[in-house]
This record gives C-alpha cells, structure tokens and sequence, in this order.
C-alpha cells in the first residue's frame, strides 16, 4: 500500500463502521485524518484511538459543510456519511423519508465534493475523492427505493465530478459494497429469511467486513490508482456479476 506522507484526507462518517475502518487504515498509512461526524463524543473517542482530529459537522447543512471544510488544505475525501432510511416499495414509500435520504447520501456528498473539491484545486496538488456508494445502485433490490435512488445519485455525481475535476488532477472514484452488518444494515439483512436467500445467490457467500471495504477505498485514494477515475467498483463478493 503506499503511504500518504502527512497529506490530509478527511473522512465522513468517521463515527461509523466502514468510515472508523477507513479512518484506522489511513491513519496506519501515514495520512492526517480529519474525521467528520455529527456526534462530537464519538469523534474524540476515535481521535484518542487513531490519532485523527475531530471535524464535526453536518452533511445536510451547506453552511455547516462549508464553515467546517474552507481553508482545509485537502488531499482526499472519503464520502462515508449516510443512512440506509426505511424498507419501502415505491407504492408505499413516504417521500420524507425519501427526502431524508436523498438529503444525506446524495446531497450531501454533493455538498461535501462542492466544498473540499475548492480547497483541493487551491491546493494545487491534485488528490483524490471516495464516495461510497452501494450494490443498491447497482441493481434493484427489494424494499430499497429510496436507498438505491440516493446512492444511484451518488454514482453520478463520482461521474461528473471525475469528468470536471481531471482538469486539476482530482480524481473521483465511488465504492460499491455489498452488506456489512453494522448498525445501519442489521436490523433487516440480518434476518435469516432477507439473508439467506441473498447470500445463497453471491458467489462469495458472506457479507462484507469493514475491512474489506476500507482497503479497496484507501487504494484508491492512492497513488497506485493514479490512472483510475469515475469508475464504480463494485465490492459485493460478485453479487452484482450475475
Ligand atoms: N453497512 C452496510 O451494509 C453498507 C453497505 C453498502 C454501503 N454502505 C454505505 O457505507 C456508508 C457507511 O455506512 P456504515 O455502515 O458505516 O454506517 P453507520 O455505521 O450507520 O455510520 C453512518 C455514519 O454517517 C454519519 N452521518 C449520518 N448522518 C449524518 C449527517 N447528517 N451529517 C454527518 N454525518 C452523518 C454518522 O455519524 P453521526 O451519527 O455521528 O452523525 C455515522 O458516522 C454509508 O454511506 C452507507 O450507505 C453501507
């Protein structure tokens, strides 16, 4: 893996299962990690592990993305922050939980990607952006409307960040996981009836580990994919290769 020398990445969703992992694995590889999250607790927990520095802000308010990262000089982005929101077919869906979803996993790494891919041009020094994204926009899956409709707009919004930002040495690239059982995906996948026939039907027949996860987005926030941009990468045990 190469290391990242001191430059500064920072991470949202740090508090959460996949982003803690992104935040251990880069902290392991030589990276400043500001660790973003709304819960300031949570955050100065991971700082003592890691050595990160706390950035607490929300993703769904512009004021609060832009006070927290202007000014930041920024190599990379781990676009992690989200919420699965409720299992809804699209004939019972409450749109304000659409809303909400759309607000937090799509908005927000738009908010995110508006503001540090600013700094990074000012920086000059190119870097490199991680949405993570999911198989859910992949392919349809059951009861996932407006999960799958955020992170779909997630996958965009790596496309045409990876098409304006080439220009300053910016890449943008998304992740796009199968289920790991954190909090946000246990409750229903967890399920023997939802995850078993699931998993029957995935080549690797397990769910995803945090890490797992992080090592695909800390390479390529690397220099060892330093020709890869606006791609989607699936890490789904090849669920979505079917
Ligand atoms: N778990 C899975 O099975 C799975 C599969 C595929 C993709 N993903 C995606 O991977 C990412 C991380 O998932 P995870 O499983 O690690 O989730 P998680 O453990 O539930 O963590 C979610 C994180 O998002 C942050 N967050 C939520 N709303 C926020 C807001 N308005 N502003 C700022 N931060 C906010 C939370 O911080 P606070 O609570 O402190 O605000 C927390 O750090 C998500 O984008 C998710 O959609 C997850």
């Amino acid at each position: 893996m190469t290391g990242f020398n001191g430059r500064t990445v920072l991470v949202t969703g740090a508090s959460g299962g996949i982003g803690g992992a992104v935040v251990r694995q880069l902290a392991a590889a030589g990276a400043q990690v500001l660790a973003g999250g709304r819960s300031e607790a949570e955050l100065a927990e991971l700082a003592t592990a890691t050595g990160a520095r706390p950035l607490p802000f929300d993703v769904t308010d512009e004021d609060s993305v832009r006070r927290a990262i202007e000014g930041l000089d920024l190599y990379g982005v781990v676009n992690s922050a989200g919420w699965g929101g409720d299992i809804e077919t699209p004939q019972d869906a409450d749109v304000q939980v659409f809303d909400k979803v759309m607000a937090i996993n799509a908005r927000g790494v738009l908010l995110v990607t508006k503001y540090a891919s600013r700094e990074m041009i000012r920086t000059g020094k190119g870097g490199s952006i991680v949405n993570v994204s999911s198989q859910a926009s992949l392919v349809g899956l059951k009861g996932h409307i407006a999960y799958g409709s955020s992170k779909a707009a997630v996958d965009n919004i790596t496309r045409v960040g990876a098409l304006e930002l080439g220009q300053y040495g910016i890449r943008v690239n998304a992740v796009n996981p199968t289920v790991v059982m954190t909090p946000m995906s246990a409750w229903y996948w967890g399920r023997p009836e939802v995850g078993g026939p699931f998993l029957e039907q995935m080549p690797l027949h397990r769910w995803a580990s945090v890490e797992d996860v992080a090592a695909p987005i800390v390479f390529l926030l690397s220099d060892g994919a330093g020709m890869i941009t606006g791609v989607c990468l699936p890490i789904d045990g090849g669920y979505t290769s079917r």
